[in-house]
């Protein structure tokens, strides 16, 4: 599957944390886009969705989350708990976010602008789309 969990340093000191991220350092793509997932409503899951071609980092930077990911043969669960934990996105995957503290803040990092052309709403579609372009081999 290509969804990779990296670990990033932070910068602790007596006065608390710090984490830096940058381009084609701990963040292996340029970054064009930044948006984040805040004020979640208890219960509520979101996501639902594949993207054809975008690369995302995702963090929750407070508070916690999980993670779902189908990449049409295999399935993940993913705690993110820390904003020490960063999972890199490269593949045709398709990612649930559930499960959101109230104090929860996942930032995403992506490599392209916003475009809803690169995005796969629906679930038979994205299996389809998948088998079609050979992405289970
Ligand atoms: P949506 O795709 O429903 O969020 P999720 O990641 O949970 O599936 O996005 C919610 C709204 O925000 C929708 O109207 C599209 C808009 N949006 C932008 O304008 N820019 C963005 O970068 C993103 C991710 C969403």
């Amino acid at each position: 599957m290509k969804v990779r969990c990296i670990t990033f340093s932070s910068h602790g000191d007596d006065r608390g944390q710090l984490i830096a991220l940058e381009q084609e350092k701990e963040i292996p793509f340029d970054i064009k886009r930044i948006y984040y997932i805040y004020g979640t409503t208890s219960g509520v899951r979101r996501g639902f969705h594949a993207h054809k071609e975008l690369k995302q980092v995702l963090v929750c930077v407070s508070g916690s989350c999980k993670l779902h990911f189908d990449d049409g043969k295999e399935t993940t669960e993913i705690l993110m708990d820390s904003p020490c934990k960063g999972v890199l996105v490269t593949g045709v995957v398709w990612r649930e976010m559930y499960d959101f503290t109230k104090d929860a803040v996942l930032v995403v990092l992506a490599s392209e602008f916003y475009n809803e052309e690169d995005y796969i709403r629906d679930y038979d579609t994205f299996l389809n789309y998948i088998k079609e372009n050979n992405f289970y081999d």
